[in-house]
């Protein structure tokens, strides 16, 4: 049997590239278990997992999307793949970790990207956050110059957003709640080709 089929964490990422590793170092630095899954079979990502931590567990989408909280790190565009994974997503709560930078509002139907990824995890509970920070920040520690590196948590779920603080903090993180998807969360929202404020202080636009 492979350590894929005999271990669920309670924690999940979909998507193992740049941002998906990154976040699995945060989980493995601090000793806390968690599911990795790809578009691929989990022996082919297998020793970049194992080079991460023994706690990195190479997975199945399929079994990956058992776990309670689930970091969704591939690109917006590919959401859609993984909401098909489960009929309901209720009881789950998923962080969109995505940035939509440069699909177009009109594609949005003029919404945060996190409520078009929030409807497609029909019943789960949606928390945007982890987004802002580069792949290459983000994989550090984030205890840095003897504070510790901000992520946002933005969600309409308040308990959602509380539990993603509390894990944000587990790993190190300092977590700044920025209140609901609609208001706080546009802060950290790609729109079109523009970046959230937050994740770029002068609301940089490319044309
Ligand atoms: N890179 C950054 O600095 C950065 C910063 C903040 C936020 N983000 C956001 O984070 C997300 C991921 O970015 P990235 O740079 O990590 O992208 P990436 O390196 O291209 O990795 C994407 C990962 O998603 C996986 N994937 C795609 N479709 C999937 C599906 N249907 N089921 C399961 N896994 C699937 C891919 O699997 P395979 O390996 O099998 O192809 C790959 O492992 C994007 O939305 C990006 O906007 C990126």
């Amino acid at each position: 049997m492979s350590k894929s089929e005999n271990k669920v964490a309670g924690y999940a990422i979909i998507g193992f590239g740049n941002i998906g590793k990154a976040l699995a170092r945060a989980f493995a630095r601090k000793g806390i278990e968690v599911s990795v899954a790809t578009t691929r079979e989990p022996e082919s990502f297998a020793s970049d997992a194992a080079a991460i931590g023994p706690g990195i567990i190479p997975t199945t989408l399929a079994e990956a999307v058992r776990a309670d909280v689930i970091f969704l790190a591939v690109r917006f565009e590919s959401h859609p793949d993984v909401a098909k994974a489960l009929p309901t997503w209720q009881g789950k709560t998923i962080v969109d970790v995505t940035n939509a930078y440069g699909v177009s509002p009109e594609k949005l139907g003029g919404q945060p990207s996190a409520k078009v990824v929030e409807q497609a995890f029909t019943g789960g509970k949606l928390v945007k956050g982890f987004n802002h920070l580069g792949a290459a920040i983000l994989d550090q520690d984030p205890a840095v110059h003897g504070g510790r590196r901000v992520v946002f948590v933005a969600s309409d779920d308040d308990g959602a957003a509380a539990e993603i603080g509390a894990l944000a903090e587990k790993l190190g993180f300092s977590p700044i709640k920025l209140g609901g998807l609609s208001e706080g969360g546009l802060l950290v929202q790609a729109c079109g080709n523009s970046w959230g404020q937050l994740i770029f202080k002068d609301l940089v636009k490319f044309d």
